[in-house]
């Protein structure tokens, strides 16, 4: 019998402080109105000292492993997708591996930019497939306050910080999509050409650059409409799915527009699609498993409904999941 992977369970972590667009509007040349209008964002979490990749992406871990009713002792794999590691090495989910007391397995972070959700879901469960782990912890845990130009309000006002997690289990494919619980379907794609219209252009060592994030809003705007409208139909067919047929999307949460775009083109109604980006604003690699964990917490997303994930971000990567809770 082959194996399926289900989220047994989905966590969150977000920093205590709050900085509303009024306040950024104090030091910056940008109104609550603009950023409302062009984007959706009203505020954003912004982590504090002690609040690194590593300590978010563990507290989101615990959730995940608590609404899950899993211990340390359970968990084969950790996959951190940042962007904003604490240090080049050791990997932040090595840190996060230690703060939870999981003294074996394997463990490894991995980078795609916004996608880097996605990326790390596919890779976890490729593995728990193949039988090289039961139990496996996706987190996604960004520090973008870290590597914004904080001048630029082409782009500060975009992002903000958090952790997302879930604890992924393999279980028996029961072989009918139609009932099976797990993940259905992903798809990955990148495309390298894209890579200067949004990257930090710093490296780690590199003490003239410690690097910002550079952006070309309108460009990866373009691009993600596009590629995102192509994911959303690559998932449905290789599904064999119609329009309306998913009952919620958790899509990246990068600008309000393209969330709406999304949710028309999957012919769903706006309340079927998650929105958290007036309140989280992008917080990256951990927007959607923050929004699973919003939406689930509070009811909405139930055990059985079809989810469609999608997401595009620096590199170009985009791609999408389609899971039933
Ligand atoms: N406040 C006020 N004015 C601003 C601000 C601001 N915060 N930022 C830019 N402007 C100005 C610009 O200077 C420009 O002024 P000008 O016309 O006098 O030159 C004007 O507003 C329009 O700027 P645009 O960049 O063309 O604005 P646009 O409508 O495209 O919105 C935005 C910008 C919100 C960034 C949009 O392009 C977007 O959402 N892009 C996609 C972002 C995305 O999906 N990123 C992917 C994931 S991120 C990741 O992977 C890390």
């Amino acid at each position: 019998m082959s194996k399926r992977a289900i989220l047994a369970g989905i966590g969150g972590y977000l920093p205590n402080l709050i900085v509303t667009n009024d306040e950024l509007a104090r030091s910056l040349d940008t109104s609550d109105a603009w950023i409302q209008e062009r984007t959706g964002i009203r505020q954003r979490h912004v982590a504090g000292e002690g609040e690194t990749a590593a300590f978010m992406g563990a507290r989101a871990a615990e959730a995940a492993l608590r609404d899950a009713g899993a211990g340390p002792g359970e968990v084969d794999a950790i996959i951190l997708a940042t962007s904003t590691p604490d240090q080049a090495f050791p990997a932040t989910a090595l840190r996060v591996q230690a703060a939870l007391g999981v003294t074996r397995g394997f463990a490894f972070d991995l980078a795609a930019a916004c996608s880097g959700f996605i990326y790390a879901l596919a890779v976890a469960e490729g593995m728990i497939r193949a039988g090289q782990a039961r139990g496996v912890l996706v987190i996604g845990s960004e520090v973008y306050s870290r590597i914004l130009d904080w001048q630029d309000r082409g782009t500060c006002v975009l992002f903000g910080d958090g952790a997302g997690a879930v604890f992924l289990h393999a279980a028996r494919d029961s072989g009918d999509p139609a009932t099976a619980r797990g993940v259905l379907s992903t798809h990955l794609h990148a495309d390298g050409r894209h890579g200067d219209i949004l990257y930090v252009d710093g490296a780690v060592g590199r003490h003239d650059l410690p690097g910002t994030l550079k952006m070309n809003g309108p460009a990866v705007f373009r691009q993600a409409v596009t590629l995102l409208a192509a994911a959303v139909e690559e998932a449905l067919a290789a599904n064999g799915l119609e329009r309306g047929a998913v009952d919620w999307l958790v899509p990246h949460q990068a600008n309000l527009r393209i969330i709406e775009a999304m949710g028309k083109k999957l012919g769903l109604p706006p309340e079927r699609v998650v929105v958290t980006i007036d309140r989280h604003a992008n917080t990256s690699a951990a927007s959607i498993p923050l929004a699973l964990a919003e939406a689930v917490g509070d009811g909405r997303i139930r055990r059985g409904d079809l989810v469609l994930m999608e997401a595009l971000g620096g590199g170009l990567t985009w791609g999408s999941a389609l899971v039933r809770l």
